[in-house]
């Protein structure tokens, strides 16, 4: 009696469950986000500072290009909301592709010219394993101020000086 009950939990697995969660797997895929911030280099430093502020309705493109040819094959804008962060939805996986998103445009006077070091940032564009966490966090990008604020040059001391430590 048992035997009976134990092979036919079995044959219910094999016919119906694992079908399910394969079929599951191979075609349930979701779409995921590529999440990043732009900023104002408010010290034209290079990197953000407690001076750094961050741009709303900068517009940034994610870009994936064939490994090989480098041609572009996908190409998506995003724009940045009120905290400066932009955040692209990506319906399909880019996962052998050379992804990146790159500074398109900043609408905030004195702070339009794309700091050369930080107008690109990699990503690797695809799913995380884990199925929780549909996020995918770029490296910030961000403009230069026309002219740094003053009190800039007493900020990147003290950051020199606890470099130092
Ligand atoms: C801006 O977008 C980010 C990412 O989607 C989100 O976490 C944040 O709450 C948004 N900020 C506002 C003020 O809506």
């Amino acid at each position: 009696m048992a035997n009976t009950t134990t092979t036919r939990l079995l044959l219910l697995l094999a016919l119906c469950v694992l079908p399910a969660l394969v079929t599951a797997g191979s075609l349930g895929f979701r779409p995921f986000r590529i999440v990043g911030n732009v900023y104002c280099d408010t010290c034209r430093c290079g990197f953000e500072t407690s001076a750094t502020t961050y741009i709303p309705g900068a517009k940034v493109r994610l870009e994936c290009r064939d490994r090989k040819t480098l041609q572009v094959l996908y190409s998506v804008e995003g724009v940045t909301n009120s905290t400066g962060t932009y955040d692209i939805l990506v319906e399909d996986d880019h996962q052998d592709q050379i992804c990146e998103t790159v500074l398109v445009g900043s609408p905030l006077s004195g702070c339009q010219l794309a700091d050369p070091g930080r107008a690109r940032a990699n990503i690797i564009v695809t799913r995380n394993n884990g199925v929780l966490n549909d996020m995918r966090f770029a490296n910030s990008m961000g403009f230069l101020r026309d002219q740094a604020l003053p009190g800039c040059a007493e900020l990147l001391k003290k950051y020199l000086e606890s470099d130092d430590q």
